[in-house]
């Protein structure tokens, strides 16, 4: 099985751990690091709604958490009739931990659909030169 094919297997099994009770709609995620390492996450919900977290949030904390730095590639499934694009708070999350070859895949339940770089998703992100340092 391909690298990517394996990242896809994985986000798709986090996916149906998911905990969206309130939405109803199961996202899953998974980031291939640099050191070849998968790390995966899925959407957690809670009764208060801004505390609920992105499956792309929950697979970089697991990432950084487990020593890793560069995001190689992600990949986003979700299971309604449109693709979904990470939402801008995780396009910035993933920017984080991006260089110019990351890419983003996003994905049904049938596979990969399209891929993108994170300069084509957020091209004019908030980065540390803004910052002033
Ligand atoms: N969600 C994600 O996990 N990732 C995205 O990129 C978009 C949205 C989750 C958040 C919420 O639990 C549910 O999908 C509906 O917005």
């Amino acid at each position: 099985m391909s690298a990517l094919s394996e990242l896809y297997e994985q986000a798709l099994k986090a996916r149906t751990r998911a905990y969206a009770p309130y939405s109803g709609f199961a996202v899953g995620a998974a980031v291939l690091s640099s050191s070849g390492r998968i790390y995966a996450g899925c959407n957690v919900e809670n009764v208060s709604y801004p505390c609920g977290t992105c499956a792309e949030a929950g697979a970089i904390s697991a990432m950084h958490a487990g020593g890793d730095r560069l995001i190689k590639d992600i990949v986003v499934v979700a299971g309604g009739s449109k693709l979904i694009s990470p939402c801008g708070a995780c396009l910035q999350r993933i920017f984080e931990f991006a260089d110019k070859k990351t890419k983003v895949h996003l994905a049904d339940l049938e596979g990969i659909k399209k891929t993108y770089t994170i300069a084509e998703l957020l091209p004019v992100a908030f980065s540390e030169e803004e910052l002033g340092k």
